[in-house]
Protein backbone atom coordinates (compact mmCIF):
# COMPACT_ATOMS: atom_id res chain seq x y z
CA UNK A 1 0.00 0.00 0.00
CA UNK A 2 1.51 3.26 -0.64
CA UNK A 3 1.88 6.47 1.37
CA UNK A 4 1.69 9.12 -0.62
CA UNK A 5 1.48 11.86 2.41
CA UNK A 6 4.37 10.34 3.89
CA UNK A 7 6.27 10.12 1.01
CA UNK A 8 5.53 14.03 0.10
CA UNK A 9 6.79 14.88 3.77
CA UNK A 10 9.69 12.84 3.66
CA UNK A 11 11.25 14.01 0.62
CA UNK A 12 10.77 18.02 1.82
CA UNK A 13 11.65 17.30 5.32
CA UNK A 14 15.22 15.73 3.99
CA UNK A 15 15.49 18.50 1.46
CA UNK A 16 17.17 21.26 3.16
CA UNK A 17 14.40 23.64 2.37
CA UNK A 18 14.09 27.16 3.72
CA UNK A 19 10.71 27.22 5.48
CA UNK A 20 9.66 30.88 4.93
CA UNK A 21 6.06 29.57 5.71
CA UNK A 22 3.79 28.21 9.00
CA UNK A 23 4.04 26.39 11.10
CA UNK A 24 6.01 29.06 13.24
CA UNK A 25 8.64 26.29 14.16
CA UNK A 26 10.19 26.07 10.80
CA UNK A 27 10.66 22.79 10.82
CA UNK A 28 13.24 23.07 13.96
CA UNK A 29 13.13 20.44 16.82
CA UNK A 30 10.91 21.66 19.89
CA UNK A 31 8.78 18.78 20.70
CA UNK A 32 10.17 16.17 18.34
CA UNK A 33 8.37 15.54 15.39
CA UNK A 34 8.12 19.14 13.78
CA UNK A 35 10.51 18.42 11.03
CA UNK A 36 7.59 16.50 9.71
CA UNK A 37 5.04 18.82 10.49
CA UNK A 38 4.56 21.22 7.57
CA UNK A 39 1.07 22.74 6.65
CA UNK A 40 -0.78 23.01 2.78
CA UNK A 41 2.28 24.12 1.28
CA UNK A 42 2.56 23.51 -2.69
CA UNK A 43 2.42 19.88 -3.22
CA UNK A 44 1.00 18.90 -0.05
CA UNK A 45 -2.48 19.18 -1.27
CA UNK A 46 -5.53 20.49 0.43
CA UNK A 47 -7.37 18.79 2.79
CA UNK A 48 -10.89 17.74 1.38
CA UNK A 49 -10.31 19.04 -2.58
CA UNK A 50 -10.76 16.44 -5.30
CA UNK A 51 -6.72 15.82 -6.24
CA UNK A 52 -3.69 15.52 -4.91
CA UNK A 53 -1.92 13.52 -2.10
CA UNK A 54 -4.07 13.71 0.90
CA UNK A 55 -7.24 12.57 -1.75
CA UNK A 56 -5.09 9.75 -2.96
CA UNK A 57 -4.38 8.73 0.35
CA UNK A 58 -8.10 8.81 1.17
CA UNK A 59 -8.84 7.16 -2.24
CA UNK A 60 -6.46 4.45 -0.22
CA UNK A 61 -8.83 4.33 2.80
CA UNK A 62 -11.92 4.03 1.06
CA UNK A 63 -10.49 0.63 -0.94
CA UNK A 64 -9.62 -0.43 2.67
CA UNK A 65 -13.16 -0.09 4.15
CA UNK A 66 -15.03 -0.48 0.72
CA UNK A 67 -17.10 2.11 1.13
CA UNK A 68 -18.11 5.18 -1.77
CA UNK A 69 -15.96 7.58 0.23
CA UNK A 70 -13.89 7.69 3.10
CA UNK A 71 -12.72 11.32 3.99
CA UNK A 72 -10.11 11.79 6.47
CA UNK A 73 -10.58 14.05 10.06
CA UNK A 74 -7.68 15.77 12.22
CA UNK A 75 -10.11 16.47 14.72
CA UNK A 76 -11.25 13.10 15.86
CA UNK A 77 -14.91 12.17 15.69
CA UNK A 78 -15.71 15.09 17.00
CA UNK A 79 -15.88 16.82 13.59
CA UNK A 80 -17.16 14.00 12.31
CA UNK A 81 -19.99 13.63 13.71
CA UNK A 82 -21.03 17.32 13.24
CA UNK A 83 -19.69 16.23 9.56
CA UNK A 84 -22.43 13.59 9.24
CA UNK A 85 -24.99 15.26 11.07
CA UNK A 86 -24.69 18.33 8.94
CA UNK A 87 -25.40 15.98 5.62
CA UNK A 88 -28.64 14.24 7.99
CA UNK A 89 -29.87 17.36 7.66
CA UNK A 90 -29.24 18.34 4.32
CA UNK A 91 -30.63 15.36 3.02
CA UNK A 92 -33.82 16.11 5.00
CA UNK A 93 -34.33 19.90 4.28
CA UNK A 94 -33.53 19.04 0.45
CA UNK A 95 -35.75 15.42 -0.01
CA UNK A 96 -38.89 17.02 1.98
CA UNK A 97 -38.28 14.79 5.11
CA UNK A 98 -38.41 16.24 8.25
CA UNK A 99 -35.63 17.56 10.09
CA UNK A 100 -35.65 15.00 12.94
CA UNK A 101 -33.36 12.24 14.50
CA UNK A 102 -34.57 9.48 15.95
CA UNK A 103 -31.04 8.57 18.08
CA UNK A 104 -30.22 6.16 20.81
CA UNK A 105 -30.07 8.08 24.16
CA UNK A 106 -26.29 7.22 24.84
CA UNK A 107 -25.07 9.68 22.43
CA UNK A 108 -21.75 11.13 23.20
CA UNK A 109 -22.25 14.72 23.69
CA UNK A 110 -20.89 16.22 20.11
CA UNK A 111 -24.34 14.67 18.97
CA UNK A 112 -26.10 17.77 20.89
CA UNK A 113 -23.45 20.77 20.51
CA UNK A 114 -24.26 19.80 16.50
CA UNK A 115 -28.02 19.70 17.29
CA UNK A 116 -27.32 22.83 18.43
CA UNK A 117 -25.60 24.16 15.59
CA UNK A 118 -27.64 22.49 12.80
CA UNK A 119 -31.15 23.11 14.42
CA UNK A 120 -32.80 19.48 14.24
CA UNK A 121 -35.05 18.16 16.40
CA UNK A 122 -34.31 14.58 17.80
CA UNK A 123 -36.99 12.00 19.00
CA UNK A 124 -34.91 9.71 22.10
CA UNK A 125 -34.86 6.23 21.75
CA UNK A 126 -34.66 4.58 25.13
CA UNK A 127 -34.03 0.47 26.00
CA UNK A 128 -37.05 -1.54 27.03
CA UNK A 129 -34.99 -1.73 30.74
CA UNK A 130 -32.97 0.96 31.87
CA UNK A 131 -29.15 -0.05 31.37
CA UNK A 132 -26.98 2.84 32.63
CA UNK A 133 -26.08 6.01 31.04
CA UNK A 134 -23.50 4.31 28.92
CA UNK A 135 -25.17 1.61 27.09
CA UNK A 136 -28.71 1.57 25.25
CA UNK A 137 -29.38 -1.40 24.23
CA UNK A 138 -32.68 -1.28 21.67
CA UNK A 139 -33.69 -4.43 19.30
CA UNK A 140 -34.19 -3.18 15.49
CA UNK A 141 -37.33 -4.93 16.41
CA UNK A 142 -38.29 -2.06 19.16
CA UNK A 143 -36.87 0.48 16.68
CA UNK A 144 -39.46 -0.62 14.35
CA UNK A 145 -42.42 -0.55 16.69
CA UNK A 146 -41.09 3.06 17.93
CA UNK A 147 -40.49 4.44 14.28
CA UNK A 148 -43.95 2.92 12.92
CA UNK A 149 -46.19 4.56 15.81
CA UNK A 150 -44.56 7.71 15.22
CA UNK A 151 -46.85 10.26 12.61
CA UNK A 152 -43.33 12.50 11.83
CA UNK A 153 -40.96 10.01 10.78
CA UNK A 154 -37.36 10.37 11.11
CA UNK A 155 -35.18 11.41 8.47
CA UNK A 156 -32.72 9.09 10.43
CA UNK A 157 -31.80 6.63 13.00
CA UNK A 158 -28.71 7.51 14.79
CA UNK A 159 -27.12 4.78 16.68
CA UNK A 160 -23.83 4.81 19.14
CA UNK A 161 -21.91 0.96 18.29
CA UNK A 162 -20.19 0.43 20.17
CA UNK A 163 -21.06 2.15 23.38
CA UNK A 164 -18.35 2.90 25.61
CA UNK A 165 -19.03 -0.26 27.77
CA UNK A 166 -18.24 -2.45 24.80
CA UNK A 167 -21.88 -3.35 23.42
CA UNK A 168 -22.30 -3.72 20.08
CA UNK A 169 -25.44 -2.89 18.54
CA UNK A 170 -27.44 -5.28 15.52
CA UNK A 171 -26.22 -2.61 13.02
CA UNK A 172 -27.51 -5.03 10.66
CA UNK A 173 -31.21 -5.86 11.92
CA UNK A 174 -31.55 -1.92 12.59
CA UNK A 175 -30.03 -1.03 8.91
CA UNK A 176 -32.96 -3.08 7.59
CA UNK A 177 -35.69 -1.07 9.70
CA UNK A 178 -34.44 1.62 8.27
CA UNK A 179 -34.70 0.79 5.22
CA UNK A 180 -38.40 -0.03 5.54
CA UNK A 181 -39.12 3.02 6.99
CA UNK A 182 -37.22 5.24 4.67
CA UNK A 183 -34.76 6.83 7.12
CA UNK A 184 -31.05 6.56 6.58
CA UNK A 185 -29.04 5.14 9.13
CA UNK A 186 -25.74 6.89 10.70
CA UNK A 187 -23.46 4.99 13.25
CA UNK A 188 -21.30 6.86 16.05
CA UNK A 189 -18.43 4.25 15.45
CA UNK A 190 -15.97 6.04 17.29
CA UNK A 191 -14.99 3.05 19.03
CA UNK A 192 -14.91 0.61 16.14
CA UNK A 193 -12.54 1.13 13.53
CA UNK A 194 -10.90 -1.95 13.90
CA UNK A 195 -13.78 -3.68 13.58
CA UNK A 196 -13.59 -3.71 9.30
CA UNK A 197 -10.40 -6.11 10.13
CA UNK A 198 -11.89 -9.07 11.96
CA UNK A 199 -12.07 -12.13 10.54
CA UNK A 200 -16.23 -11.50 9.87
CA UNK A 201 -15.87 -7.87 8.85
CA UNK A 202 -18.56 -6.18 11.36
CA UNK A 203 -17.93 -2.65 10.92
CA UNK A 204 -21.13 -0.62 10.64
CA UNK A 205 -20.27 0.25 6.32
CA UNK A 206 -20.03 -3.84 5.60
CA UNK A 207 -23.49 -3.91 7.32
CA UNK A 208 -25.57 -1.30 5.76
CA UNK A 209 -25.33 1.78 7.67
CA UNK A 210 -25.41 5.26 5.34
CA UNK A 211 -22.72 6.99 7.00
CA UNK A 212 -20.47 6.41 10.22
CA UNK A 213 -17.35 8.20 11.83
CA UNK A 214 -14.55 5.94 13.43
CA UNK A 215 -12.06 7.39 15.69
CA UNK A 216 -8.91 5.78 14.33
CA UNK A 217 -6.99 7.02 16.82
CA UNK A 218 -8.96 5.33 19.56
CA UNK A 219 -8.39 1.61 17.98
CA UNK A 220 -5.59 1.65 15.52
CA UNK A 221 -1.92 2.74 16.21
CA UNK A 222 -3.14 6.36 14.76
CA UNK A 223 -1.96 9.86 16.02
CA UNK A 224 -4.64 10.91 18.75
CA UNK A 225 -7.24 13.66 16.58
CA UNK A 226 -7.15 10.95 13.85
CA UNK A 227 -10.76 9.71 12.42
CA UNK A 228 -12.43 9.00 9.43
CA UNK A 229 -15.84 9.56 7.77
CA UNK A 230 -17.15 7.05 5.94
CA UNK A 231 -19.98 6.92 3.09
CA UNK A 232 -21.72 4.18 1.89
CA UNK A 233 -21.93 3.42 -1.45
CA UNK A 234 -25.36 3.40 -1.52
CA UNK A 235 -25.83 6.43 0.41
CA UNK A 236 -28.75 8.94 -1.42
CA UNK A 237 -25.67 10.91 -3.83
CA UNK A 238 -26.50 14.03 -1.91
CA UNK A 239 -24.64 12.87 0.53
CA UNK A 240 -21.67 11.39 -1.23
CA UNK A 241 -21.51 15.00 -3.28
CA UNK A 242 -20.93 16.83 -0.27
CA UNK A 243 -19.17 15.15 1.94
CA UNK A 244 -16.48 17.27 1.68
CA UNK A 245 -18.04 20.68 1.81
CA UNK A 246 -19.78 19.06 5.37
CA UNK A 247 -16.10 18.41 6.62
CA UNK A 248 -14.82 21.63 5.71
CA UNK A 249 -17.50 23.48 7.05
CA UNK A 250 -16.43 22.46 10.99
CA UNK A 251 -12.51 21.54 10.33
CA UNK A 252 -9.93 23.68 10.91
CA UNK A 253 -8.15 25.20 7.51
CA UNK A 254 -4.80 24.24 9.43
CA UNK A 255 -5.10 20.60 9.58
CA UNK A 256 -2.12 18.63 11.24
CA UNK A 257 -0.02 16.91 9.28
CA UNK A 258 1.37 14.68 11.97
CA UNK A 259 -2.42 12.87 12.18
CA UNK A 260 -2.97 12.33 8.00
CA UNK A 261 0.49 11.29 7.80
CA UNK A 262 -0.33 8.82 10.46
CA UNK A 263 -3.63 8.43 8.86
CA UNK A 264 -1.56 7.87 5.86
CA UNK A 265 0.36 5.18 7.51
CA UNK A 266 -2.28 3.31 9.21
CA UNK A 267 -3.35 1.98 5.50
CA UNK A 268 -0.15 0.53 4.91
CA UNK A 269 -0.65 -0.92 8.31
CA UNK A 270 -4.12 -2.09 8.18
CA UNK A 271 -2.96 -4.29 4.88
CA UNK A 272 -0.18 -5.58 5.78
CA UNK A 273 -1.05 -8.48 8.18
CA UNK A 274 -2.90 -7.05 10.49
CA UNK A 275 -5.74 -8.77 9.73
CA UNK A 276 -4.30 -11.83 11.13
CA UNK A 277 -2.74 -10.13 13.82
CA UNK A 278 -5.66 -8.47 15.01
CA UNK A 279 -7.53 -12.27 14.93
CA UNK A 280 -4.56 -14.14 16.98
CA UNK A 281 -4.59 -11.01 19.28
CA UNK A 282 -8.68 -11.17 19.59
CA UNK A 283 -8.02 -14.93 20.57
CA UNK A 284 -5.79 -14.13 23.55
CA UNK A 285 -8.41 -11.56 25.04
CA UNK A 286 -10.85 -13.59 24.55
CA UNK A 287 -9.14 -16.35 26.45
CA UNK A 288 -7.34 -13.83 28.77
CA UNK A 289 -11.55 -13.02 29.52
CA UNK A 290 -12.79 -16.45 29.69
CA UNK A 291 -9.85 -16.92 32.41
CA UNK A 292 -11.07 -13.92 34.28
CA UNK A 293 -14.71 -15.13 34.40
CA UNK A 294 -13.52 -18.33 35.84
CA UNK A 295 -12.20 -16.50 38.89
CA UNK A 296 -15.38 -14.49 39.01
CA UNK A 297 -15.20 -11.64 37.75
CA UNK A 298 -18.50 -10.41 36.15
CA UNK A 299 -17.63 -9.35 32.72
CA UNK A 300 -20.47 -7.14 30.13
CA UNK A 301 -20.30 -6.18 26.59
CA UNK A 302 -19.61 -8.30 23.59
CA UNK A 303 -16.87 -5.83 21.39
CA UNK A 304 -13.56 -8.35 21.12
CA UNK A 305 -11.13 -5.69 22.40
CA UNK A 306 -13.03 -3.95 25.38
CA UNK A 307 -12.94 -6.08 28.87
CA UNK A 308 -15.56 -4.52 30.62
CA UNK A 309 -16.03 -5.50 34.17
CA UNK A 310 -18.76 -4.79 36.47
CA UNK A 311 -16.99 -4.44 39.85
CA UNK A 312 -19.95 -4.39 42.48
CA UNK A 313 -20.17 -8.11 42.37
CA UNK A 314 -16.83 -8.16 43.34
CA UNK A 315 -17.58 -5.80 45.92
CA UNK A 316 -15.55 -2.79 44.61
CA UNK A 317 -17.41 0.27 43.10
CA UNK A 318 -15.52 1.28 39.84
CA UNK A 319 -13.65 3.93 40.71
CA UNK A 320 -11.83 2.00 43.22
CA UNK A 321 -11.46 -1.41 40.90
CA UNK A 322 -9.89 0.96 38.84
CA UNK A 323 -7.07 2.08 41.04
CA UNK A 324 -6.17 -1.38 42.43
CA UNK A 325 -5.17 -1.86 38.85
CA UNK A 326 -3.09 1.20 38.92
CA UNK A 327 -1.04 -0.27 41.66
CA UNK A 328 -0.33 -2.97 39.48
CA UNK A 329 0.55 -0.37 36.48
CA UNK A 330 -2.38 -0.94 34.84
CA UNK A 331 -4.11 2.40 33.55
CA UNK A 332 -7.87 2.05 32.49
CA UNK A 333 -9.72 3.96 29.93
CA UNK A 334 -12.47 4.61 31.94
CA UNK A 335 -14.36 3.55 35.19
CA UNK A 336 -17.77 4.71 36.44
CA UNK A 337 -19.32 3.90 40.13
CA UNK A 338 -20.31 0.47 38.51
CA UNK A 339 -17.73 -0.72 35.97
CA UNK A 340 -13.64 -0.29 35.12
CA UNK A 341 -13.44 -0.56 31.04
CA UNK A 342 -9.89 -1.81 29.82
CA UNK A 343 -9.35 -1.15 25.82
CA UNK A 344 -6.77 -3.25 24.29
CA UNK A 345 -5.08 -3.28 20.52
CA UNK A 346 -2.60 -5.71 19.32
CA UNK A 347 -0.02 -3.21 20.54
CA UNK A 348 -1.31 -4.44 24.05
CA UNK A 349 0.34 -7.86 23.18
CA UNK A 350 3.49 -7.69 26.00
CA UNK A 351 0.37 -6.19 28.96
CA UNK A 352 -1.95 -9.37 28.57
CA UNK A 353 0.06 -11.69 30.90
CA UNK A 354 0.26 -8.53 33.68
CA UNK A 355 -3.47 -7.49 33.80
CA UNK A 356 -4.51 -11.32 34.10
CA UNK A 357 -2.15 -11.25 36.84
CA UNK A 358 -3.04 -7.58 38.14
CA UNK A 359 -6.65 -9.03 37.86
CA UNK A 360 -6.31 -12.28 40.26
CA UNK A 361 -4.09 -10.12 42.78
CA UNK A 362 -8.01 -8.33 43.48
CA UNK A 363 -9.37 -10.20 46.21
CA UNK A 364 -13.47 -10.13 46.01
CA UNK A 365 -14.59 -9.08 48.76
CA UNK A 366 -16.95 -10.61 51.25
CA UNK A 367 -19.96 -7.84 51.21
CA UNK A 368 -20.74 -7.08 47.47
CA UNK A 369 -22.29 -3.99 46.86
CA UNK A 370 -25.81 -3.55 46.08
CA UNK A 371 -26.44 -0.32 45.60
CA UNK A 372 -28.01 0.15 42.12
CA UNK A 373 -27.59 3.14 39.72
CA UNK A 374 -30.78 5.30 39.48
CA UNK A 375 -32.86 4.07 35.97
CA UNK A 376 -31.79 6.46 32.98
CA UNK A 377 -34.13 9.53 33.36
CA UNK A 378 -36.49 10.41 30.36
CA UNK A 379 -36.78 13.86 30.81
CA UNK A 380 -39.67 16.22 29.18
CA UNK A 381 -37.42 18.58 26.66
CA UNK A 382 -39.36 22.29 26.17
CA UNK A 383 -36.57 24.16 24.61
CA UNK A 384 -34.55 23.29 21.83
CA UNK A 385 -31.31 23.08 21.73
CA UNK A 386 -30.47 25.79 19.43
CA UNK A 387 -32.98 28.31 21.68
CA UNK A 388 -30.69 27.22 24.70
CA UNK A 389 -27.29 28.01 22.81
CA UNK A 390 -27.70 31.80 23.20
CA UNK A 391 -29.10 31.44 26.75
CA UNK A 392 -27.17 32.56 29.69
CA UNK A 393 -28.76 30.53 32.40
CA UNK A 394 -27.35 30.46 36.15
CA UNK A 395 -25.25 28.24 37.53
CA UNK A 396 -27.09 26.64 40.75
CA UNK A 397 -26.45 23.68 42.94
CA UNK A 398 -27.26 20.56 41.31
CA UNK A 399 -29.39 19.72 44.29
CA UNK A 400 -31.66 22.82 43.94
CA UNK A 401 -32.33 22.22 40.69
CA UNK A 402 -35.62 20.23 41.19
CA UNK A 403 -38.27 21.64 38.23
CA UNK A 404 -35.84 24.02 36.21
CA UNK A 405 -34.85 23.73 32.98
CA UNK A 406 -31.01 22.95 31.87
CA UNK A 407 -29.32 24.84 29.78
CA UNK A 408 -25.98 23.66 29.85
CA UNK A 409 -25.86 22.16 25.97
CA UNK A 410 -25.37 18.77 28.35
CA UNK A 411 -24.45 17.62 31.59
CA UNK A 412 -22.36 14.71 30.97
CA UNK A 413 -21.26 11.77 33.16
CA UNK A 414 -18.20 9.97 32.22
CA UNK A 415 -17.57 9.26 29.58
CA UNK A 416 -19.24 12.62 28.00
CA UNK A 417 -22.72 11.11 28.13
CA UNK A 418 -25.78 13.28 28.43
CA UNK A 419 -27.67 12.48 31.75
CA UNK A 420 -29.41 15.42 30.13
CA UNK A 421 -29.59 17.63 27.59
CA UNK A 422 -30.58 21.66 27.57
CA UNK A 423 -33.88 22.62 27.31
CA UNK A 424 -34.99 19.43 29.17
CA UNK A 425 -36.58 19.85 32.58
CA UNK A 426 -34.27 18.55 35.61
CA UNK A 427 -37.03 15.83 37.66
CA UNK A 428 -36.49 13.55 40.42
CA UNK A 429 -34.80 10.89 38.20
CA UNK A 430 -32.35 12.97 36.71
CA UNK A 431 -31.21 14.56 39.96
CA UNK A 432 -31.04 11.19 41.09
CA UNK A 433 -28.44 10.87 38.53
CA UNK A 434 -26.99 14.29 39.50
CA UNK A 435 -26.20 12.63 42.73
CA UNK A 436 -24.99 9.09 41.94
CA UNK A 437 -22.29 10.83 39.41
CA UNK A 438 -21.44 13.46 41.20
CA UNK A 439 -22.70 17.15 39.73
CA UNK A 440 -22.50 18.93 42.05
CA UNK A 441 -23.81 22.38 39.89
CA UNK A 442 -25.54 22.70 36.81
CA UNK A 443 -27.03 25.83 34.88
CA UNK A 444 -30.38 26.58 34.11
CA UNK A 445 -32.47 29.36 32.55
CA UNK A 446 -33.08 32.57 34.60
C1 LIG B 1 -18.93 7.38 21.28
C2 LIG B 1 -18.03 8.54 21.00
N1 LIG B 1 -18.30 9.34 19.96
C3 LIG B 1 -17.52 10.39 19.63
C4 LIG B 1 -16.41 10.69 20.39
C5 LIG B 1 -15.54 11.84 20.00
O1 LIG B 1 -14.41 11.30 19.41
P1 LIG B 1 -13.01 12.07 19.29
O2 LIG B 1 -12.42 12.09 20.67
O3 LIG B 1 -12.25 11.22 18.33
O4 LIG B 1 -13.27 13.42 18.77
C6 LIG B 1 -16.09 9.87 21.48
C7 LIG B 1 -14.91 10.19 22.32
O5 LIG B 1 -14.62 9.58 23.29
C8 LIG B 1 -16.92 8.78 21.80
O6 LIG B 1 -16.66 7.99 22.84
Amino acid sequence: METPIIDFVMQYANGNKRRLHMPGHKGQSFLGPEKFDITEIDGADVLYSENGIIAESENNATRIFGTGKTLYSAGGSSLSVRAMLYLVTLYARNCGKENLIAAFRNVHKTYVTASSLLDFDTVWLYPAESQGIASCIITPEEVDAKISSMKKKPAALYVTSPDYLGNIADIAGLSHVCKKHGMLLAVDNAHGAYLNFLPENIHPMALGADICCDSAHKTLPVLTGGGYLHISKNAPCEILENAQRAMMNFASTSPSYLILQSLDLANKYVTDGYCERLADFCTKVSELKRVLKDAGFVLCGNEPLKITVKTKPHGYCGEEFARMLEKSGIVCEFCDPDHTVLMLTPQNECDLEEVKKAFLSIERRDCVITENAPSAAHPKSVLSPRECLFLNGTEVNAKKSLGKILCDLSVSCPPAIPIAVCGEVIDGNVMALFEYYGIKTVRVTE
